[in-house]
């Protein structure tokens, strides 16, 4: 693609932002990325990437000349009439969405007829509507408002902005709708053109249904765990049913990351304060909590207690292909491991460096190998491609213990278990554990 095509500003170059802003340029617009991260603009500006996405550098370092980054929104105001915000929305104690990000931009664009917000960051439903409200007592009723809310998965997150399954956008059916529109037209995606409110409710609800099949299968897990079915074979002949499908029936040790528990929360929070008690949605957070917590019960039941115990996590990011510890389930994992008085060992091939802020008093190894060296037991919390290839005789060699749980159903039990290894997976009640 190289045809010139509408020029944007992004605010805000995290995982979105920064997909958003390489996958407009490579579609021919030029892109003026604003953040409040003086050290993160200098590192882009200096042609480096701070964050880990596969291809995206690739697709940064491709359309180089049409990148602009700067800390000054004032950069973007001049030279491009819609702006992508994509800024943090993090959860509040109360589990609402802190907006305060999403106001600053607000506050810090002037009045203007010229420019429109196109929300990316994930917002509650009513959003749109109050921050058009704020604009129009700041005297800034001229900016348009348009909801875009992005659907890109970390780990795939070019290929999801160059393949989407739709776009989604939200507006009043004005200019700004229409540009937003054509911006879209090359990736030629079924589009869905609906209201502000909707389109911000499509979001919310999307990742809401996401982590409840998610529960669902773990819950049916932990079934099968009682009454000896296999969740794995369960939820193929699950799948195959078309109203069904094959997709987010994995079971495991929960969900994490930036997006499925903020956005369950902010949603069940959204419906509290509108008087509706969604009840569904507790029970899938609170499943999912139990989830992470019962690799602790399984450790206890072939180990007994685990004071002095070497357990070693192999993965911590919250899933393979990215470097984001955002509510990764080892960060829960390792807090009560530690309570319980064991001793940590982890590896990740590429979270390390955002892991050790976070899990503090743990041994970062070198390798996969070198981590499992001295273990009682081995965890696969992240199903790194890496870790599913591990020559189980010599990790068998390295341990001390002989216990492998897999905390992903990912790792070949045959394999496990003719290493003289003792294989544990989540819900596989039959195979739960080979030796
Ligand atoms: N990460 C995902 O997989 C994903 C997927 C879909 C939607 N979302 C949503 O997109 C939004 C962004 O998520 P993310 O993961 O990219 O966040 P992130 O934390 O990686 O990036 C946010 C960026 O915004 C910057 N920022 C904060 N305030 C700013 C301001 N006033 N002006 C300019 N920059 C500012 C921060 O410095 C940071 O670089 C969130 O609402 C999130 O829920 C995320």
């Amino acid at each position: 693609m190289s045809e010139r095509r509408e020029p944007i500003g992004v605010i805000g170059t995290g995982y979105v932002g920064l997909v958003t802003a390489a996958g407009f340029a490579h579609l021919g617009s030029e892109v003026f990325c604003i953040d409040i991260d003086a050290d993160k603009v200098a590192r882009l500006q200096a042609g480096e990437v701070p964050i880990y996405e596969p291809g995206l550098a690739e697709m940064l370092a491709e359309r180089r000349d049409r990148l602009h980054f700067s800390t000054d929104i004032a950069d973007a105001l001049e030279h491009a009439k819609l702006l992508f915000v994509a800024v943090g929305t993090p959860p509040t104690y109360s589990g609402d969405a802190d907006l305060s990000a999403v106001r600053a931009v607000v506050d810090a664009i002037p009045a203007s007829t010229s420019h429109a917000l196109v929300m990316k960051s994930t917002v509650p439903a009513g959003t749109g509507a109050s921050i058009k409200r704020v604009l129009a007592e700041g005297g800034k009723q001229g900016i348009a408002y348009v909801s875009c809310p992005e659907f890109l998965k970390e780990g795939s997150a070019v290929k999801d902005f160059l393949k989407p399954d739709r776009v989604v956008i939200g507006d009043e059916g004005d200019w700004a709708g229409d540009a937003v529109v054509e911006l879209y037209e090359p990736l030629k995606a079924p589009l869905v053109r609906t209201d502000i409110a909707s389109a911000e409710m499509v979001k919310l609800a999307s990742n809401a249904f996401l982590a409840t099949k998610i529960s669902f299968i773990n819950e049916i897990a932990n079934v099968c765990e009682e009454t000896g079915a296999d969740v794995i074979e369960v939820a193929r002949g699950m799948g195959l049913d078309d109203r069904i499908g094959h997709k987010f029936l994995q079971a495991g040790i929960g969900f994490g990351g930036s997006c499925f528990p903020k956005d369950v929360n902010a949603l069940k929070q959204l419906a509290g304060n509108s008087g509706y008690h969604f009840q569904l949605l507790n029970a899938v957070i609170e499943v999912n909590e139990l989830q992470k917590r019962r690799v602790i019960g399984k450790l206890q039941k072939h180990l007994g207690s685990l004071v002095g115990r070497t357990v070693c996590l192999l993965g911590l990011a919250f899933k393979p292909n990215t470097d984001d510890m955002r509510e990764a389930s080892s960060l829960v994992l390792s807090a009560r491991l530690q309570a319980d008085g064991a001793t940590i060992r982890v590896y990740d091939p590429v979270a390390e460096h955002e892991a050790r802020t976070l899990i503090p008093a743990v041994h970062f190894a070198e390798d996969a190998l070198d981590a499992v060296t001295g273990a009682d037991a081995v965890v696969l919390v992240t199903e790194w491609a890496e870790f599913l290839e591990l020559d189980w005789a010599q990790v068998a060699e390295r341990m001390a213990g002989t216990l492998v749980l897999d905390g992903r159903n990912a790792l070949d039990a045959g394999a496990v278990g003719a290493a003289g290894l003792t294989y544990e997976g989540i819900g596989r009640g039959a195979i739960a554990s080979s030796a």
